[in-house]
């Protein structure tokens, strides 16, 4: 089979564009997440260890017999997109070049900052019982014209916004074509199509205290309650959207949660479990969805937890080590890493299947969770030059929560555009 989407042209990118993609709150809140990464590695995993989940989980994406909005066909019958293996395809793999996505914040060419290797970008995921179809990026966007899909979330989810801003801009040619930054939104505009593909920023969905990522402390982190129309103004009137939301929780402390304003000058808050934090912020998002978002008309995604490779003796590897160096991914079917995330899980599985509106699960955390291969690395903009004691041990600044693009994120999109046209 031959590659559906071959890059048009790879002419360099305007200054303005690069100028627009890389605004300077993003790079704080990525060093910044880095280092919460690297601080908080050991206590990523302090709640929810001893939490087994023992039934499947519900899927939660039909509610009734009627089609879902941008339905083709349907999805296989019996088989779990998001339950299957990795597979070598170095012939119809690559969607795109790294180089020929000129859209690619710097945290995440891999290739231009120097990675060796480029295996990484040649693995299709394979569900068991069924395949999963091509991406077709001319259809995605003859199918979003006159419409806005809108990713909201974390930096992860950034990362797939960008993913899909690269799969769709290699049929658009140039000119036709646009990236601005309006503070926390970002814009990609299919000109032809009057298509627009958008990230919003809000890392807990609700109001917090790292919504502005240049004003925060890593111990205050502090989320209001019945906050989340704060943002939620801003994702009004989209047709698409897909949400995520997990890394900022994992503090390894509990949450503080604002009852009042972040103007008060003696602050009312309760300090609650992760989970139950996590909780308040999945309901208040049903709640905004099931208000304003048609279910006729639209459709949502929630995007599960991106697993971390900060600890190389979850998967058996010498100590002290982490994602660095990796370049194969991890064999163990049942790999889930610490059961840190298992909680956090049970607790999207519970609060959608009470869900009254459609909301589309991409289950994407054990099928990246094998890849530890697939991040950054010490391979990405570094912000602060890096001290002798960091060069020599790179380990202690490798960035192993984010994903090299093209890469992981692409898969992700194939997911989500299998779930969008096949429910
Ligand atoms: C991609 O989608 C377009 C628009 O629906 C269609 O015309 C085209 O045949 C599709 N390409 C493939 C390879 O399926
Ligand atoms: C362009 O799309 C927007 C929605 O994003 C819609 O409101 C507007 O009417 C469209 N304009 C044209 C000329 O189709
Ligand atoms: C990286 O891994 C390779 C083999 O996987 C090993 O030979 C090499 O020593 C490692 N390099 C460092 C700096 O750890
Ligand atoms: C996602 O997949 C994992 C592993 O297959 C499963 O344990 C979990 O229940 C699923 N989560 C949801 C919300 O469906």
């Amino acid at each position: 089979m031959k590659p559906l989407i071959k890059a048009s042209s790879s002419s360099s990118p305007s200054s303005a564009l690069r100028k627009a993609s890389v605004s300077p709150y993003l790079f704080v809140s990525l060093a910044f997440l880095l280092f919460v990464a690297v601080l908080y590695g050991e206590n990523l995993c302090m709640f929810g260890q001893q939490l087994q989940l023992s039934r499947p989980l519900s899927r939660t994406e039909k509610k009734d017999d009627e089609a879902l909005p941008f339905a083709i066909g349907e999805a296989a019958e019996g088989c779990d997109i998001f339950r299957g293996r990795w597979v070598r395809d170095k012939s119809t793999r690559l969607h795109y070049e790294e180089s020929q996505c000129p859209y690619i914040q710097p945290q995440l060419t891999c290739q231009a900052h120097g990675r060796p290797d480029k295996e990484y970008q040649f693995w299709r995921w394979q569900p068991h019982g069924c395949s999963l179809p091509s991406f077709n990026a001319t259809l995605m966007l003859e199918t979003l014209r006159g419409k806005r899909m809108m990713f909201v979330g974390d930096s992860l989810n950034r990362g797939q916004f960008v993913s899909m801003v690269c799969l769709l801009q290699t049929v658009i040619p140039e000119g036709a074509k646009s990236m601005e930054t309006f503070g926390s939104l970002q814009v990609f505009t299919a000109k032809d199509y009057n298509a627009t593909v958008e990230f919003y920023w809000a890392p807990f969905l609700l109001e917090s205290n790292s919504d502005n990522a240049i004003v925060h402390r890593v111990p205050d982190r502090m989320v209001r309650k019945g906050s989340i129309n704060k943002h939620g103004k801003h994702w009004k009137g989209v047709d698409i959207i897909v949400f995520n939301t997990y890394l900022w929780w994992m503090t390894g402390m509990k949450m503080k949660v604002l009852k009042g304003s972040f103007d008060d000058e003696v602050k009312d808050f309760v300090e609650l479990s992760t989970e139950d934090a996590y909780r308040i912020a999945l309901k208040s998002m049903v709640r905004w969805t099931q208000k304003n978002m048609d279910p006729k008309k639209t459709r949502v995604f929630f995007v599960t937890m991106s697993p971390l490779h900060t600890k190389s003796t979850e998967w058996g590897g010498a100590p002290g080590g982490n994602c660095y160096n990796e370049t194969a991914m991890i064999e163990d079917p049942n790999y889930w890493g610490s059961d840190c995330s298992k909680s956090i899980m049970r607790v999207i599985g519970q609060v959608f299947s009470k869900a009254e509106v459609p909301i589309t699960v991409l289950n994407i955390t054990q099928l990246s969770s094998y890849r530890k291969d697939a991040h950054t690395s010490i391979h990405k903009k570094q912000w602060n030059p890096l001290t002798p004691e960091q060069l020599a041990n790179p380990v202690s600044y490798a960035d192993c929560v984010h994903w090299c693009l093209p890469g992981l994120h692409d898969t992700w999109n194939e997911l989500l555009f299998t779930r969008l046209f096949y429910p």
